[in-house]
């Protein structure tokens, strides 16, 4: 049996200025403690990486990032290459949340780029998937789901493959209060799986973490982490609120 360790992630959105963030990871850190069975990963704005990073330093939270550009450096007002958030001290980094596809353009391609874009500096990709309500609705979830993945992941080896995360985040659920039900989730973790079972084999099929995203709370993480492959939760607003948040990555307790 390969052991997925679990990992709760927080994504803090637009949300937190530096003080508010530094404010809140240090309640968060104190509230999560150090001897976890769980990985734990907040990702700040990127104005307060630094800050957050030296305030969690001590503790059992790791960094992330919300996003990155591909290339190292250059003219490209307003992107974030990896080294930079590698030395605002982040580990991991979301790559193609629904709310970049849906407000800023974002493709299977860019996200492919992006992917390949942290690979090569180590850093933790979570790449994210989901379908539409629309897609649900109209029977194509599998499809797209499958397109976000084989073009996602487009020209990767197995080595590369080695750091990667993924995030099944159904739109429709996402900041609405709608959870996809246990049954919902474990389905489209069962097939994420057997799509990289499929390109990839089962020794990295099995070591892969997925985590469910949308809509978790304290009341419905341990139902959600009880499914044989849900390995984790992609928390929006839930991860906002130190206390919250802390209870949710207390699911075991
Ligand atoms: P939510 O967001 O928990 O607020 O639904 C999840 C996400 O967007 O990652």
């Amino acid at each position: 049996m390969i052991d997925r360790r679990p990992l709760i992630a927080g994504n803090w959105k637009m949300f937190k200025t530096c003080s508010e963030a530094v404010e809140t990871a240090k309640q968060l850190a104190h509230l999560v403690g150090i001897d976890q069975e769980v990985d734990v990963m907040i990702a700040p704005p990127f104005t307060a990486l630094e800050k957050v990073s030296d305030a969690i330093k001590e503790s059992h939270l790791s960094l992330g990032a919300q996003n990155l550009f591909w290339e190292s450096e250059g003219a490209y007002t307003g992107e974030i290459s990896p080294s930079m958030l590698i030395s605002a001290g982040c580990e991991y980094v979301i790559i193609g949340h629904s709310e970049r596809r849906q407000y800023f353009g974002e493709s299977d391609e860019t996200v492919n780029r992006k992917i390949r874009a942290a690979v090569n500096h180590d850093l933790k990709p979570i790449l994210c998937v989901g379908e539409s309500e629309k897609d649900r609705e109209s029977n194509d979830t599998f499809s797209v789901l499958d397109k976000q993945m084989k073009i996602g992941l487009k020209g990767f080896s197995l080595d590369d493959l080695k750091l990667l995360i993924i995030a099944y985040e159904p739109v429709w659920a996402i900041g609405t209060g709608k959870t996809a039900t246990v049954d919902q989730a474990q389905e489209v973790h069962g097939f994420l799986r057997s799509t990289l079972d499929k390109s990839y084999g089962n020794k990295l099929a099995k070591s892969i973490r997925i985590l469910y995203g949308g809509s978790v709370k304290p009341n419905n993480i341990s139902e959600l982490m009880a499914m044989a492959d849900v390995d984790g939760a992609l928390v929006g607003g839930a991860s906002l609120d130190p206390e919250t948040f802390s209870n949710i990555v207390h699911f075991l307790k």
